[in-house]
């Protein structure tokens, strides 16, 4: 194997690695961990739906037994060998990461390994108001929020939690604090909160922060996804052209997952993923470290490999870094949602990390 760090069979070099911390969340939202089979199937309309009392009671997830889930020590032994292979970017992810005890010690970790040069945290914001100066001090450089709705209604529908006020205090606070800049994630879905977008936008432009609008994608639990439930970038844009004047900016970089557009007079800016009508599975630098230790070469492998065995079994470095560079030559060319072929992933986002 020629050595080219960590290069996939397509030319594409690994950089960004997206770490789920825990699999637990203290929310539970529809378009992942539905609270019960109702709010799974939130698009039935209601006149077909005298629901059941079993659609009303509360799923129970099987969270992964502690011992599964990875140590601190094995995430930065394994970071590090990943470092060693030309990961640059971090993100840590969960379910909800914050759920994981004393998390800004692994930070403090990571934040320190030879390499690294950005480290970010993707969170729903609930309870962030604790531990937000300890992940500071630790070295986190960047914070993006989950925010699918300003009314509290809605939220409560969307997340399963009365949380909006909590939420909307976390942002604020992350933003006086001095992490930038803050990206604020809302999923759309249609018929739920599609007529949010121009709120959500005023809303971003508002407080200083950016807005990003993600397709939904077929990685819920309660695998309710259709088609119909997508609203593609092109309508997003053509809504939101109705009350702003939008100019679009060029990428940061290739693999950038959103699209990005700027207010006319230069105040704020918005993100669209549109993994769905508008896959960018081709500029894809990224892989994923499930919370029990599986690597994933795509949100949407039906593959996992297993490194938790690997980091437990006393492999070497060495030995782990050619198990790393295999796994990466696995990468997966795209995804096929959309397409006959196309098989849902059994693990939801809450365990595969966004
Ligand atoms: N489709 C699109 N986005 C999703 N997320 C979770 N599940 C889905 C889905 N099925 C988003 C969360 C979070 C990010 C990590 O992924 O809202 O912002
Ligand atoms: Fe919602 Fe994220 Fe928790 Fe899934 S992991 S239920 S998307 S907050």
């Amino acid at each position: 194997m020629t050595d080219k760090g960590l290069q996939d069979t397509f030319g594409r070099q690994i950089r960004d690695l997206r770490i789920s911390v825990t699999d637990r969340c203290n929310f539970r939202c529809l378009y992942c961990l539905p609270e019960t089979e109702e709010a799974s199937n939130f698009y039935r309309p209601r006149s077909e739906d005298p629901a059941p009392a079993s659609a009303t009671k509360k799923i129970r997830y099987h969270w992964k037994p502690r011992r599964e889930i990875l140590t601190y020590e094995e995430i930065v032994r394994f970071v590090r060998i990943a470092a060693g292979l030309g990961v640059q970017k971090l993100r840590l992810t969960g379910g909800e990461p914050l759920l994981r005890p004393h998390l800004p010690e692994l930070i403090h970790a990571l934040a320190r390994i030879q390499g690294i040069q950005d480290l970010a945290l993707t969170s729903n914001g609930f309870g962030f108001q604790h531990q937000a100066q300890a992940l500071y001090e630790a070295g986190l450089d960047r914070m993006t929020f989950s925010l699918d709705s300003l009314n509290r209604e809605r939220f409560l529908k969307m997340t399963g939690r009365d949380g909006l006020e909590e939420v909307l205090q976390s942002i604020r606070l992350a933003r006086s604090m001095g992490f930038a800049p803050i990206k604020v994630n809302a999923v759309i879905i249609r018929g739920l909160n599609d007529h949010e977008l121009p709120d959500l936008v005023a809303f971003g432009r508002q407080e200083s922060v950016i807005m990003r609008f993600i397709e939904f994608m077929p990685l819920d639990a309660g695998k309710a996804w259709q088609r119909e439930h997508v609203v593609s970038r092109q309508e997003m844009l053509n809504r939101l052209h109705q009350d702003f004047t939008l100019l679009p900016l060029g990428q940061q970089h290739a693999a950038e997952t959103a699209q990005r557009w700027q207010h006319a007079d230069g105040q704020g800016e918005i993100g669209i993923i549109a993994p769905v009508s508008s896959p960018f599975c081709g500029q894809c630098n990224r892989i994923r470290l499930t919370a029990d230790g599986q690597l994933r070469t795509c949100l949407f492998s039906l593959k996992e490999h297993d490194f938790k065995l690997r980091l437990r079994e006393g492999s070497s470095d060495h030995d782990i870094a050619q198990a790393l560079k295999e796994a990466v030559l696995s990468k997966e060319k795209g995804h096929a949602i959309g397409q006959a072929s196309f098989v849902q992933p059994e693990r939801t986002m809450s365990f595969i990390g966004g």
